[in-house]
C-alpha cells in the first residue's frame, strides 16, 4: 500500500498530474525514515525536520501532525515487521506552470515503505569515497526535491568505484557527504561541519552527538578543510540509511591505517543498541 494524499491506496490509484510543481520545479520536500523491524527509528527527529523544510520553502499541508504521524503508522502497518525505509514526500501541489507561487493548491503527498538491510558489509568493512567541489545552493538545510547536485556528486563516486562523495566547498570548506553527513576523529575528538545552510541537519548525526556525550567522546561541531580530512585518524558517514559508516579511503588515499578505527567502532556498537532499545521500548507498534 501506498499512503497517497493522506489515504492509503494502491498502486494504480496514484496518479501524479503533469501540472505537479515537484515536477516542473522540484518544489516539493522529502524525508526518509528508518523501519527496524516495523518500527520507525527517530520518528520524531524526522518530523520536526519535515515540519521545518515545509515551512522554509512556505508550503502548507492539510494535515495537522497528529494526523501525518497516525497515517505514517497506518502505512507502517501494512508493511509488517520487517526491516525498511520509509519514503515521505510533499510537493506544492498541481497548478498551471508559472514560476510564483499558485494563488490556491492543495500540497501532494506521496507516502511508501520500502525493505532494506542494514548495510552491513559497509558498516563492517567500510567504503571508499571520492571528494567533489560543493557546488550546491545555499539552503542545503531544506531536504528539498532538488537534488541533481547530489546525484551528480553520487554519480561521480559510482563511476570512480566509490560508495559515497565528500563534498568540499570553494573556499575549502568540507560540508558533507552527497547523501550523508560526514564525521572525522582526531586525537580522540569527533569533528563535524555544524549545522546551517551548508548542510542537512542529519538525524544520525544528532544520534551518535547524543551517543559520544553518553560516551563520553569529545565532540566538537566546527568547520574544518580539506587538509585536516586527509589528515584524520577515521572518518566516518553517517545517514538514516547507511547508519555510521567507515570511511577508509578518500581518493584512494587510506584513512588513518585504512581500516575502521576504535572511536568509529565505539559509536557503531552504542548505536545498534539504540536500535535495539527502540524495538524494546516499542509496544506493539509505534
Ligand atoms: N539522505 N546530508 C544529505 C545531503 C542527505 O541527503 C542525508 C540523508 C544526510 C543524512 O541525514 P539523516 O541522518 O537524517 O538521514 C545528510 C537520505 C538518506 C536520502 O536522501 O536518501
Amino acid at each position: 500500500m501506498l499512503l497517497w494524499n493522506g489515504k492509503l491506496v494502491n498502486e494504480e490509484d496514484v496518479h501524479v498530474s503533469y501540472h505537479d510543481r515537484g515536477y516542473y520545479f522540484g518544489d516539493g520536500i522529502y524525508e526518509v525514515f528508518r523501519i527496524y523491524q516495523g518500527h520507525l527509528f527517530e520518528k520524531e527527529a524526522h518530523l520536526d525536520r519535515l515540519y521545518n523544510s515545509l515551512a522554509e520553502i512556505k508550503i502548507q499541508i492539510p494535515w495537522s501532525r497528529e494526523e501525518l504521524s497516525a497515517q505514517l503508522n497506518q502505512l507502517l502497518d501494512t508493511f509488517g515487521e520487517q526491516d525498511g525505509m520509509l519514503y515521505l514526500q510533499l510537493t506544492r501541489g498541481e497548478a498551471k506552470r508559472a514560476h510564483a507561487f499558485p494563488v490556491s493548491t492543495t500540497a501532494v503527498m506521496l507516502g511508501y515503505c520500502e525493505p532494506l538491510a542494514r548495510p552491513v558489509d559497509a558498516i563492517e568493512n567500510g567504503i571508499a569515497t571520492i571528494t567533489c567541489e560543493d557546488i550546491r545552493w545555499l539552503r542545503c538545510n531544506i531536504k528539498s526535491l532538488n537534488l541533481l547536485p547530489n546525484t551528480l556528486a553520487k554519480q561521480e563516486a559510482a563511476e570512480a568505484g566509490a560508495t559515497e562523495a565528500i563534498l568540499i566547498r570553494a573556499d575549502n570548506t568540507v560540508t558533507e557527504g552527497s547523501s550523508s553527513n560526514l564525521l572525522i576523529v582526531k586525537d580522540g575528538t569527533i569533528y563535524t561541519h555544524p549545522d546551517g545552510p551548508l548542510i542537512l541537519s542529519g538525524i544520525t548525526k544528532k544520534v551518535i552527538e547524543r551517543i559520544a556525550s553518553e560516551l563520553q567522546i569529545p565532540y566538537v561541531e566546527r568547520r574544518f578543510t580539506r587538509e585536516e580530512l586527509m589528515a584524520a585518524d577515521e572518518a566516518m558517514i553517517t545517514s538514516t540509511t547507511m547508519e555510521a559508516a567507515p570511511v577508509i579511503t578518500i581518493d584512494g588515499q587510506p584513512v588513518g591505517t585504512g581500516t575502521p578505527g576504535p572511536v568509529t567502532r565505539r559509536l557503531q556498537e552504542a548505536y545498534l543498541q539504540q536500535v535495539h532499545a527502540l524495538l524494546a521500548d516499542a509496544s506493539p507498534a509505534s
